[in-house]
């Protein structure tokens, strides 16, 4: 049975100036430009094998080892754009193009809980596609329409994310801004707080926010352009204070918003604001900054800080919450590694 398969991993990013809400909820367009890190890990990554033949039935998708529904239009449509586009580039015969296609994926890390799953699964999925149907250009537009923060995972280093002003989403796109190895001691520290499935998918969260939160509108007018220009230099300068403060000011300001809507989303917890206080303790103390924090929709925190810092702020982590994560379990490349940290203080 001729089957063509392939099957490839991508990793996470955690956004420093955040994404939060759509002007476009079928196409996927941003209310406003965001920047991410993607990390360069083994340890926070979707695989995912796409394969089409001739003997397939039907459509189907697995993720993490149980059977989706296909009824998920940003799937479909991730599969249509990239069928598209094979069509235009004429390398696979219209046979090939209409066999059904078989998805599986699998993510080696928590799905749904803050930990940007979506990111990496539709980056990971649309990358696949893409190799399988061989288009070229650029995929992180058809990666937008699976989930708006997936386009990011497409490229690695730091990554904007440029919202666009064409209604049709043609020029919402990503870019990087500088590869991982311009600012090589980047890391980041991810304290996993807690593994659950969030109770408001940042879909529905963001939905409701664009709905009543008067903060969104004020972010989105006010604040987010200066920061995008801001951090965007600091990277450039590699001027971790800079690049530091914004990305804790932006944190707090999208779950400032969270919290402005109403019902409100409440995805940090007692434990996750312990953090940002022990950073902010330990940045007083220093005298410098040492580290900067950033949650995503979900309890989880991200630290972004410099390698000559990482021992110094696990020990921190350790003694507070009673943790053990050993130095040796350190990764290169822009991410460190996950540190298991309770739920309850
Ligand atoms: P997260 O904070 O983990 O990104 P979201 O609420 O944004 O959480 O998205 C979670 C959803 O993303 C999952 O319910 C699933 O639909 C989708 N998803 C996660 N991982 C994958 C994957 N590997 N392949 C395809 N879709 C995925
Ligand atoms: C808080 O990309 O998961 O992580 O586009 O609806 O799938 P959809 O949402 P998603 O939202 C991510 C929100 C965020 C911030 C960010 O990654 O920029
Ligand atoms: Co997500």
């Amino acid at each position: 049975m001729a089957v063509k398969s392939v099957t490839c991993v991508a990793p996470v990013n955690i956004a420093v100036i955040k994404y939060w809400g759509k002007t476009d909820e079928k196409l996927i367009i941003p209310l406003n430009d965001s920047l991410s890190g993607t990390l360069h890990t083994d340890h926070m990554c979707a695989k995912t094998t796409v394969a089409i033949s001739s003997k397939f039935s039907k459509d189907r998708m697995w993720l993490n080892g149980t059977e989706e529904s296909l009824d998920n239009p940003r799937l479909l449509a991730c599969i249509s754009e990239v069928k598209d586009r094979a069509r235009s580039a004429g390398k696979l015969t219209e046979e090939e193009l209409q066999w059904n296609v078989h998805i599986c994926s699998e993510n080696n890390f928590p799905t749904a809980a803050g930990l940007a799953s979506s990111a990496a699964g539709y980056a990971c999925l649309v990358y696949a596609l893409a190799m399988l149907y061989k288009i070229d250009g650029d995929v992180s537009v058809i990666a937008r329409r699976g989930s708006g923060s997936a386009c990011r995972s497409i490229y690695g280093g730091f990554v904007q994310w440029i919202a666009g002003t064409n209604p049709n989403g043609t020029d919402s796109i990503a870019q990087q801004i500088v590869p991982a190895s311009h600012w090589p001691e980047m890391r980041v520290l991810i304290l996993v707080v807690s593994d659950s499935r969030k109770k408001t998918s940042s879909t529905s969260g963001m939905q409701r926010s664009c709905e009543n939160s008067e903060l969104l509108k004020h972010r989105v007018a006010k604040c987010v352009p200066e920061r995008m220009s801001e951090i965007t230099k600091a990277i450039l300068k590699k001027d971790f204070e800079t690049f530091a403060k914004i990305t804790m000011q932006d944190s707090n300001q999208f779950h400032a918003v969270c919290l402005d809507t109403y019902p409100p989303c409440v995805y940090m917890n007692d434990v996750s604001h312990g953090i940002a206080n022990l950073i902010h303790t330990i940045n007083k103390f220093a005298g410098r900054t040492v580290a900067a924090y950033t949650y995503d929709a979900g309890p989880n925190a991200c630290l972004y800080l410099l390698e000559k810092d990482v021992p110094g702020v696990l020990a921190a982590v350790n003694h507070v919450f009673h943790t053990d994560t050993k130095k040796e379990e350190y990764y290169r490349g822009l991410s460190v590694d996950l540190v298991d940290v309770p739920e309850q203080l």
